[in-house]
């Protein structure tokens, strides 16, 4: 990546700005010791946009995000916001913008902290081994089906529906990946009931028989739904439509032991990504510093890792985020009774700050004395 790559951040709605600065945070150290000059600018989307401009995604922000080589979002949705029948919601707004940079691979990895291992729910040695990445298809489905708020008969209805050329262009990012993994693809359909997953099964088969060093099995989405509690270390990479892999991922975030801590990245055919935590807005909690910083910092690693071609420095961030842990300073949503509890800020800055000091340790010249 070439110096003076352009991230846009956008903070959005609830607790977005909180994590949008956290992450800015980390971009300005990833800025200084990689010394790329990174350059960020803020804009508006979600109900904070609506509210100011009128519209959820303003053409502003459009124009910062095709003018940038990455984008980091904090956050989008409000009880506040108008309904789908009264307009552009804010939900909608990151729909569009997935689709507008065709954001087809959803790559959404499951972190797992040995500190946080008696947050999870689950018994510890189930947790042995969990390694889990979801690859989830964020272009299609039942997202984007056909729809109406209200048919000709007066009922709402939703379509699901996939091309088998979405389903290779997800496929095949789930075997590349598994490929530099432990080599197992889960492919999550509802094939016993419905045609368009008959058809996800069979496009997912096809493209597997290009990776026969990948062991692909299918599963149906009721039945991972239970396996994701009973045998987690078993799943490798799964591969999920739209849809199912909002609900799984969100599951899978137990195990990590709370939805704060998980990152995601959105990508396309470039190096071109939208990084967002997995949380969501959550109105309750936004203001009050209550907000858990990791799923946006882990996000950042993503960023470096994915856009900027830093990997070494995307591996020394999560490590920074493991060590902050691992000495039990946390935030509400992952405190335990001996834990020393911060703010939002305060663990951003613990992370970003043993992220970049580590750092120019490494770089110390070794002394001869
Ligand atoms: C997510 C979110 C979004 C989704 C919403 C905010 C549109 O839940 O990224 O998981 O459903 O994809
Ligand atoms: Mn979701």
């Amino acid at each position: 990546m070439s110096a003076g790559a352009r991230i846009t951040l956008l903070p959005g709605d609830g607790i977005g700005p909180e994590v949008t600065a956290a992450a800015q945070r980390a971009l300005e150290s990833l800025s200084r010791v990689s010394g790329l000059g990174l350059e960020l600018d803020v804009a508006e989307i979600g109900a904070a946009a609506l509210r100011s401009h009128g519209t959820a995604l303003p053409p502003a922000t459009l124009a910062a995000c095709e003018s940038s080589d990455a984008i980091f979002l904090g956050a989008v949705g409000s009880p506040s916001a108008p309904t789908a029948t009264e307009g552009l919601t804010p939900e909608q707004a990151l729909l569009t913008l997935r689709r507008h940079f065709e954001l087809f691979a959803n790559l959404r990895p499951v972190p797992r902290f040995e500190a946080l291992t008696s947050l999870a729910p689950l018994k510890a040695e189930r947790l042995d081994g969990v390694d889990l990445l979801f690859v989830r298809e964020l272009n299609g489905g039942l997202y984007y089906g056909r729809r109406a708020e209200q048919s000709a008969d007066g009922d709402a209805f939703d379509t699901l529906s996939y091309s088998d050329r979405e389903i290779h262009r997800i496929a095949k990012v789930a075997f590349e990946l598994a490929g530099g993994r432990r080599q197992r693809v889960t492919s999550v359909d509802k094939a016993n009931v419905l045609a368009s997953m008959r058809q996800w099964r069979r496009a997912v088969t096809a493209v597997g028989s290009a990776y026969p060093a990948v062991q692909l099995e299918h599963c149906y989405v009721d039945r991972l739904a239970m396996d994701l509690l009973h045998r987690p270390a078993d799943l490798d990479v799964v591969l999920t439509g739209n849809l199912f892999g909002d609900i799984l991922s969100d599951e899978a975030a137990a195990i990590a032991g709370s939805l704060g801590l998980l990152p995601s990245a959105s990508l396309g055919a470039s190096t071109f990504g939208l990084y967002e935590p997995v949380h969501g807005s959550a109105p309750d909690i936004a203001g009050a510093g209550l907000a858990n910083p990791i799923g946006a910092l882990l996000s950042v690693a993503l960023l470096a890792r994915h856009s900027l071609g830093l990997e070494e420095l995307a591996v020394r961030l999560e490590s920074a985020v493991d060590e902050v842990l691992a000495e039990g300073l946390r935030t509400p949503d992952i405190a335990e009774e001996d834990s020393v509890i911060l703010s939002s800020t305060e663990l951003a800055a613990e992370v970003t700050g043993r992220f970049e000091e580590a750092w120019w340790q490494s770089r110390v010249p070794l002394m001869v004395v």
